[in-house]
């Protein structure tokens, strides 16, 4: 049977051929295990290539993970994580940040899965005072999980004022070749460049099999992370499947192509719903997510059985349509046309 393409999840889509290839033509004979590798420290080039070489870079398994250890490398467990209610780490890691790290994280409630200086004011306080926990961190997510993307303003805006506070910045990057294909920037110039400490690089939600990588661009913080991440368990030993993905991916403008067209697919998957008056998209359109207000429970139940996706919001029939960077504008038209049909029937 044919998997047939939907609209679940980036993560839902296979792997890109260029990846595969690469993940085959790394699987010749011996290489040291646990990195120690020429596919690790090319990979890695890439990445110095990208954001300079006074950053460490380690390579783990998933997306948890990257997060998760990212983010204990900045705290300790009587700290705080400021984040957004809808973040990834928040509510959909399992309490992992929480329990692995012994730290606590405080949420706030936004209208499009951006932070702001000014939201998380509220979490501002008991510096010092022994009964509260210490807020340390401020975790925004990149491409955010609404599809919106932050301008490099509304980072450095929140970088400012968390240094200003003795506090760091980590960025799940989880989408992050989305958000800087909206942007139209390199990777560095709204990370690094606007004061992002620590950063969740995402390499599976846009074409790889599985792999992410923990950038340390405030290189301090990176201070014995190796034992982290063994402590972790993300220490792989045939490290080397991992890197030829990255290096792949960083190679001939991959992650640049894949997340391009994604995007545009989301685009026109946006531009198409638009010309449906009975159906409201809910965000900004900015990376490869469309958000919408369906007005039935029987058609959103009827369109999934066709094409899968995920609920967002139930209580307001709010539904995520995620494209990926093997959507075919096919699949948009044939999916509108069956949304269209539905609203008439
Ligand atoms: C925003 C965000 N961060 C991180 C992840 C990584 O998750 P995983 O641990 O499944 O790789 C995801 C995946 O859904 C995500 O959407």
């Amino acid at each position: 049977m044919i998997n047939k393409r939907g609209f679940a999840s980036d993560n839902n889509s296979g792997v890109h051929p260029e990846i595969m290839k690469a993940m085959i033509d790394a699987n010749e004979g011996h290489t040291i295990a646990y990195g120690d590798d020429a596919y690790t420290e090319r990979a890695k080039q890439k990445l110095y290539d990208h954001f300079g070489d006074d950053i460490d870079i380690y390579f783990v398994f998933i997306g948890t993970a990257a997060n998760v250890l990212g983010l204990n490398a900045a705290t300790s467990s009587w700290n705080s994580v400021i984040c957004a209610e809808t973040s990834h780490i928040n509510v959909d890691e399992c309490g992992a940040p929480e329990k692995f790290n012994g730290f606590k994280l405080l949420s706030v409630e936004t209208p499009d899965g951006k932070l702001s200086v000014e939201l998380i004011q509220k979490h501002m306080h008991g510096f010092g005072f022994e009964h509260h926990s210490q807020p340390k961190v401020i975790s925004i997510t990149q491409a955010t999980e609404l599809g919106t993307v932050y301008t490099v303003d509304e980072i450095k805006a929140l970088s400012d004022f968390a240094h200003q506070n003795n506090m760091y910045v980590h960025m799940d990057g989880a989408r992050i070749a989305n958000a800087a294909v909206k942007l139209g920037l390199g990777f560095k110039e709204f990370t690094k460049d606007v004061g992002v400490d620590i950063l969740s690089f995402g390499g599976t939600k846009n074409g790889m099999m599985y792999g992410e990588a923990i950038l340390f661009l405030n290189k301090d913080l990176g201070e014995n992370f190796k034992y982290v991440r063994k402590q972790g368990m993300q220490l792989a030993s045939k490290m080397r499947f991992i890197s030829a993905q990255f290096e792949r991916y960083l190679s001939d403008d991959l992650w640049y192509r894949n997340a391009k067209h994604s995007n545009k697919m989301a685009q026109l998957l946006a531009d198409q719903i638009k010309e449906i008056p009975q159906i409201k998209i809910t965000q900004e359109v900015d990376a490869n997510g469309v958000f919408a207000i369906v007005p039935s429970r029987e058609i959103i139940e009827e369109l999934k059985m066709e094409y899968f996706f995920y609920d967002w919001d139930e209580s307001k029939n709010e539904v995520r349509w995620m494209t990926s960077f093997d959507t075919q504008e096919e699949d948009i038209h044939k999916f509108v046309d069956l949304i269209k049909k539905k609203l008439t029937t």
